[in-house]
């Protein structure tokens, strides 16, 4: 198949891309490079031995897109999207450049896909999606709701994938709810470079081990957990990839519309027992101090992936020992990430 990977320069999209090659597709990717460099790009050519097709423009200009989707030298048979912008603080601070960005680029994807008659593609989504009270472990028909805009983006975006399967019953569309993606590609050469200060606890843990950060900040020792500390669904980024490649498949030879799975791998973590994973993978200490609870923060947040497992024959496979590994090799080896 010739796959479009929308913000296939990001770091989910870059490790699918790789997945998608080495399975023998062909891939166009579509970056506008808001939230990646382009020196990512030279590195995915460099693994997968073979020039990329890569295009510079915001998934929501529709101008660019018809001229992609027309290309009668290379026709899109399925489409991957990842572009979004994904930082919660940010979005609340932003909303409207997160619905503009996140809801725009949905829709104008989405009409281009009617236009050319392709008919397939795979959305992320996010646990993000159950809200803030949804119990553990999460099952896929759990009611939807958000606490941030970027949520938000995730639940609309849901819905607007939803309304659009049942006017066009030709579409077929998996929205796969990702939990905690961490790791990195086991070559150290790709792996998450987020901007500035991690928000989220994986890299700015790799960062605390680096010495650039002088200790993490572990957000709350008193929710209801083993060991007081928030708990998560942590899932090594090419386990996440592998999901990506299954969906597409089940979407390309099964005939439901809609299909919603959880890529997760069901086991809780807390954030102590990831810096002691940490720890042991890097053989550095992590300086670390409690301090007060994040706002937004749930105490426990971990999937039931039974239903991809059942219908996809996808479960994760890499321990979260594996996953720190991974991530301590990718930050070793680009202690400022990738070159600009
Ligand atoms: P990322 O920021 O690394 O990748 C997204 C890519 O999309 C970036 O390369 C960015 O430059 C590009 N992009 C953004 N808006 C664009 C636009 N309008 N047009 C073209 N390109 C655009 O993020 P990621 O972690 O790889 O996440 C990929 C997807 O998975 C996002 O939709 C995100 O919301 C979702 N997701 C991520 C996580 C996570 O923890 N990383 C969890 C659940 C869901
Ligand atoms: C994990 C745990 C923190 C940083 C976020 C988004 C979610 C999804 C994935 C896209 C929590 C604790 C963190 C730190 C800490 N993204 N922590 N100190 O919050 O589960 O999910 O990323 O869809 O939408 O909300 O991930 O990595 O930020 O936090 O103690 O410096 O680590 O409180 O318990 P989260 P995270």
């Amino acid at each position: 198949m010739r796959v479009l990977v929308t913000g296939g320069a990001g770091y989910i999209g870059s490790h699918t891309v790789l997945q998608l090659l080495a399975a023998g597709h062909q891939v166009v990717i579509v970056d506008d490079f808001s939230n990646a460099k382009p020196t990512v790009v030279n590195r995915l050519e460099t693994l997968a031995s073979q020039p990329l097709t890569v295009h510079a423009f915001d998934v929501a200009d529709r101008d660019r897109l018809d001229a992609l989707f027309a290309d009668p030298a290379a026709p899109i048979d399925a489409v991957i999207h990842f572009a979004a912008f994904k930082a919660v603080g940010e979005s609340v601070a932003k909303p409207l450049d997160y619905y503009r960005n996140n809801l725009g680029a949905t829709l104008a994807l989405a009409e281009a896909m009617l236009r050319y008659d392709v008919r397939h593609l795979v959305f992320s989504s996010s646990a993000t999606v159950y809200g803030e009270s949804a119990p553990v472990p999460m099952t896929e028909d759990l009611p939807t709701s958000a606490t941030n805009p970027y949520g938000w983006t995730k639940v609309m975006n849901e819905q607007i994938l939803r309304d659009a399967v049942v006017a066009h019953p030709l579409l077929r569309v998996a929205l796969l709810r990702y939990f905690n993606p961490v790791g990195a590609h086991p070559s150290g050469q790709i792996g998450e470079d987020p901007a500035g200060i991690p928000n989220n606890l994986m890299p700015y843990l790799a960062q605390v081990a680096l010495g650039r950060i002088p200790k993490l900040s572990v957000f709350g020792d008193d929710y209801d957990t083993v060991d007081g500390s928030g708990v998560r669904d942590y899932l090594h980024v090419e386990d996440l990839a592998a999901g990506h490649l299954a969906a597409l498949e089940w979407i390309s030879t099964h005939d439901r519309p809609l299909s919603v799975w959880n890529l997760g791998s069901g086991q809780g973590t807390s954030v102590l027992e990831l810096v002691r994973a940490f720890e042991r993978a890097s053989g550095r200490e992590i300086p670390y101090e409690i301090v007060a609870r994040r706002p937004g923060d749930i105490a426990t947040s971990y999937a039931d992936p039974s239903l991809a497992e059942r219908e996809l024959g996808w479960r994760t496979t890499r321990t979260v020992d594996d996953m720190c590994v991974d991530t301590w090799r990718w930050q070793q080896a680009n202690p400022h990430g990738y070159p600009s």
